[in-house]
Order: structure tokens, then C-alpha cells, then sequence
């Protein structure tokens, strides 16, 4: 990535870069370790967001890391510190977590980046995540491929003239949360920008109100 990044001749504040600290590093030291790691592996000066991957290791989904959490959000803050980080922030934390992390910080995070697509929306861990100021970031917000098969979405999506990508990417948006949909296809990245509509609120409740959308999408809990 950071060869890539050199290689495009585009200023490097014109690109902004987000890493994560893997989930299974539960301490303070390992987790400046592999800060370091990282930045060398990039031979990047700094990276603009750096989030811990997940409260838990993934063996290990849903234990109960507050512990350890607290002292990797220490390392952190470190990091944000030394301006090596231009913003620090979490990834599938849910309340109990975030409050964890809020009540026993200097440095609040300032980002939550979790799964969020049509049908399946997190609304407690939003809703916490906003209302404690934090941005928050939609991972798969395509549900990794498997939305574009339903057909109530992709109705919709005719309906207003756009692609199912196109849609489920604004619905983010209109709930004013970042969306990171990931292609490697050059017409998929060319349409994901061509965002220049808004979906009707009656069209936004009938989103909202759906369930069940992606079949075989995996949820990290
Ligand atoms: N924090 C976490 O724990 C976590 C977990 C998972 C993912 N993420 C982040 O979220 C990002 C996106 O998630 P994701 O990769 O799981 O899924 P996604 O963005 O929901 O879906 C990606 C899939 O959709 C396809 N696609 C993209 N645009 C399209 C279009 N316009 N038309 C048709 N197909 C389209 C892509 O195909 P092509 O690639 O062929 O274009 C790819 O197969 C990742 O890059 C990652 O950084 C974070």
C-alpha cells in the first residue's frame, strides 16, 4: 500500500489511510509493536486513522477484554500523541464497550467502524457511537456482495435510476454514516462516486424496515 501510495505521484494529504491494530493485541507493549510494525511495513511518517480491530480477539469473539482494552487504548493515545495517528478510534465495539473505552480515556476516540448495510444497521452501537460524538464508518456496506441479489433493494434501486451498490452506498449516507464499500473493478469504483441522487424518505422507511437482506453475510458476533 504505502509503495502504491508513493508510486501515484498523488500528494500523500490528498490520500487519507486507515489501518488497524490487529485484534489480537491485548496489551499496551505488543500493541506499540505492532504500531511500529505497521508504519515500517507502510513506509508511511503517519497514517491518517488507526482503530483497534475488534474488542476481542477473534478466537475468541464476545470475552470480555475491558481490562486490556483500557491499556490498549493507552498505546493509542500514545500514538495519537506522537501524531504518528492523525485520528485514533475503535471497530465492532458495542455500548459496553464504547463506555469502557469513554470512561476510562484521555483521548476520546473518534471513530466506530461497524458492519452497517440495508437490513442490517447495529442501532444501539450507532446511536451510542453518535450521540458520544464519534463518526461512524460502515464496513461492507454492500454486505460484501451478497445485498445485490435482493430484490426488494434492487427494486427500489430501479425505481430511482441507480445501481443496488449506488443505493445501499447513499442510504449511508442519508443516515449520516461514512460508507467503505471496496472494489477492485474500475467501473464498480467509477459508479460508487456517481452518488448525485437522494432516496425518497418513503423509499428510506421501506430500507430501513427490512431484514434479512443478505443471506450468508458473516456478523462479527
Ligand atoms: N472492521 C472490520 O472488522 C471490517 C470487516 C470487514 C470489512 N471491513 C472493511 O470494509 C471494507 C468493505 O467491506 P467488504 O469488502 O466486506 O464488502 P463490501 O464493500 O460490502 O462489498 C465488496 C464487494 O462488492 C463488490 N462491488 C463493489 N462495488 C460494486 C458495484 N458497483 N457493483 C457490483 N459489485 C460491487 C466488490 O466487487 P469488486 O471488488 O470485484 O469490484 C466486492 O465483491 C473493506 O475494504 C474493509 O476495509 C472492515
Amino acid at each position: 500500500m504505502g509503495k502504491a501510495i508513493r508510486d501515484s505521484g498523488i500528494p500523500r494529504d490528498q490520500i487519507f489511510v486507515t489501518t488497524k491494530l490487529p485484534a489480537k493485541s491485548k496489551s499496551y507493549d505488543d500493541s506499540l509493536k505492532f504500531f511500529e510494525e505497521t508504519m515500517q511495513n507502510l513506509g508511511l511518517d503517519y497514517v491518517d486513522l488507526y482503530l483497534i480491530h475488534a474488542p476481542w480477539p477473534w478466537e475468541e469473539m464476545g470475552a470480555d477484554y475491558s481490562k486490556e482494552n483500557v491499556e490498549v487504548w493507552r498505546a493509542m493515545e500514545k500514538i495519537y500523541q506522537s501524531g504518528r495517528a492523525k485520528a485514533i478510534g475503535i471497530s465492532n465495539f458495542n455500548v459496553q464497550d464504547q463506555k469502557n473505552i469513554l470512561e476510562n480515556c484521555k483521548v476520546e476516540p473518534m471513530v466506530n467502524q461497524l458492519q452497517y448495510y440495508i437490513g442490517y444497521t447495529e442501532p444501539q452501537n450507532v446511536k451510542f457511537a453518535k450521540e458520544s460524538g464519534m463518526l461512524v464508518e460502515a464496513f461492507s456496506p454492500l454486505a460484501t456482495g451478497y445485498l445485490l441479489n435482493n430484490d426488494t433493494v434492487s427494486d427500489i434501486a430501479k425505481q430511482n435510476g441507480v445501481t443496488v451498490a449506488q443505493l445501499a452506498i447513499q442510504y449511508c449516507i442519508q443516515h449520516d454514516i461514512l460508507p467503505l464499500p471496496k472494489a477492485v473493478n474500475p467501473a464498480h469504483i467509477n459508479e460508487n462516486k456517481e452518488l448525485d441522487f437522494v432516496i425518497p424518505d418513503t423509499d428510506m422507511e421501506t430500507l430501513d424496515s427490512l431484514v434479512d437482506t443478505a443471506p450468508g453475510e458473516d456478523h462479527n458476533e
